[in-house]
């Protein structure tokens, strides 16, 4: 594991756009709104909400949305993601969005992830959140 950690600067900039996204959220369902805002490899900032629907599975986290926009508009690597979700103390990724942050860390294997809390950001490695992951390697090995 790298011992490279977001900046305090970048972690709070990175928080304050998931505030502003978690301000978007479609949570009718729930009541549930959370905000994502990742940092990408070129130092560029993507915003996602929780999209719930009226079929419950269809609902789609914060974390996905952040991700899928930031690779829809060419980025490969996220450097790291802020997390909040308003209505609670703190709040922590599910496994499903573990697993799709984890395709796509950093070059260097690295990605941060800010969870907001009522006693300040707490930063966590993805290793963290999610040991012994599967990846894109085991594939390829077979793939050739
Ligand atoms: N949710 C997220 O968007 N991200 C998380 O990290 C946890 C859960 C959303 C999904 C759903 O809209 C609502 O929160 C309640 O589960």
């Amino acid at each position: 594991m790298p011992n490279v950690r977001i900046s305090t600067g970048d972690a709070e900039h990175l928080l304050e756009d998931a505030r502003q996204a978690a301000k978007r959220a479609y949570a009718p369902y729930s009541q549930f709104p959370v905000g994502a805002a990742v940092l990408t490899a070129d130092g560029s900032i993507v915003t996602g909400c929780n999209v719930e629907n009226a079929s419950y599975p269809m609902t789609v986290c914060a974390e996905r949305v952040a991700v899928a926009t930031a690779v829809a508009a060419g980025h490969r690597h996220i450097r790291a993601v802020a997390v909040t979700a308003p209505k609670v103390e703190s709040v922590t990724p599910c496994g499903g969005c573990r697993q799709v942050l984890n395709e796509f860390r950093s070059a260097d294997g690295s990605l941060w992830v800010i969870l907001e809390g009522t006693s300040g950001p707490e930063i966590v490695s993805i290793d963290e959140l999610l040991p012994r992951s599967f990846g894109a390697a085991p594939l390829e090995s077979v793939s050739g």
